[in-house]
């Protein structure tokens, strides 16, 4: 087979991963276009992106068809078990949790059915496309019920009387509701994953370097806030021990006894935090999204 010269990225076509991939790669500096074919050239990097079923991208990855991929944690667990069970090891490697995508796959009832505990199961048919993570948890759980395996639209199973429950990932919440369901049970939380082929990169491994730097630099300023203000310069250390994840600050002088103070917080800036500052002298505070972050 031929070598490729350009790093195959994997992402999913449509849902709920789609949108925050494109994001990334975009907020990365990659610039293609987005539209139903299933190959997009990166104009300006050695990259193709590939639109795909987020449920293949594990074995697109593994089989070496993409170099990368980017896909949820639900996916990727549900793909081990299965690999496991099948007697193969999975040939990728998790580059890196993303935190973005966040959503669990959730155990699901009838709204006007009661629920107290997991024991409401027991015996009950469960519809889901995750059978290999529904079977590990009810196991774990002691809970003989039966799986039913679809491979989409598993929240009209209920409705169409083909099963009592289903096991499904929720995000918003708004498919579940929509089919007049409630979720009762988490089985996984999950969230976007950058995975990569074990096999070695040879040439594109430069342009592989670069792209993870990048989208670190990306999720890192996600995370990070550029913080502004005033403070009575004998309050300073009390202060910048209100932000947590700052790094030394940038401190300049206004007149006598006021400074002005430039920080990048690392960790999420909470209103409650900004309050503490506040009652501890600060004024004039300003916090700043950063747009990238080279570290
Ligand atoms: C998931 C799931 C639901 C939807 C839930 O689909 O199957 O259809 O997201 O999201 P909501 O709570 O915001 O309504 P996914 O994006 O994984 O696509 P797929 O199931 O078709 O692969
Ligand atoms: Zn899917």
């Amino acid at each position: 087979m031929k070598t490729r010269k350009r790093l195959r990225i994997a992402i999913q076509k449509k849902g709920r991963l789609n949108q925050d991939s494109i994001d990334l790669l975009t907020r990365s500096g990659l610039k293609f276009r987005y539209d139903t074919a299933l190959i997009s050239p990166v104009e300006n990097l050695p990259i193709d992106i590939l639109f795909v079923r987020d449920d293949d991208i594990p074995t697109l990855v593994m089989d070496n068809i993409c170099d990368i991929g980017i896909v949820g944690e639900n996916v990727l667990l549900e793909q081990q078990l299965y690999q496991q069970d099948n007697g193969n090891n999975s040939q990728f490697d998790i580059v890196k949790y993303t935190g973005f995508s966040a959503c669990r796959l959730a155990i699901a009832v009838p709204q006007e059915q009661n629920f107290d505990n997991l024991s409401a199961l027991v015996g009950c048919r469960i519809a889901t496309s995750y059978p290999y993570l529904l079977s590990q948890y009810l196991e774990k759980n002691r809970i003989p019920a039966e799986i039913l395996n679809l491979s989409g639209s598993v929240e009209v199973a209920p409705r169409l009387q083909m099963a009592n429950a289903i096991c499904d990932l929720v995000s918003t919440g708004r498919t579940l509701s929509e089919n007049n369901l409630k979720a009762v049970e988490t089985v996984i939380n999950s969230q976007a994953v950058i995975i990569k082929s074990s096999q070695a990169l040879g040439d594109k491994q430069e342009i592989y370097d670069l792209l993870i730097r990048r989208i670190n630099g990306v999720l890192a300023a996600k995370e990070s806030k550029y913080i502004l203000f005033h403070a009575p310069k004998k309050m300073l250390a009390t202060i910048t021990k209100l932000l947590p994840g700052s790094e030394t600050p940038t401190v300049m002088p206004l007149g006598d006894d006021k400074v002005v103070v430039h920080l990048v917080s690392r960790e999420g800036t909470f209103w409650v935090t900004l309050e503490k500052l506040k009652a501890a002298g600060a004024s004039s505070i300003l916090v700043l999204p950063i747009e990238k972050m080279l570290i």
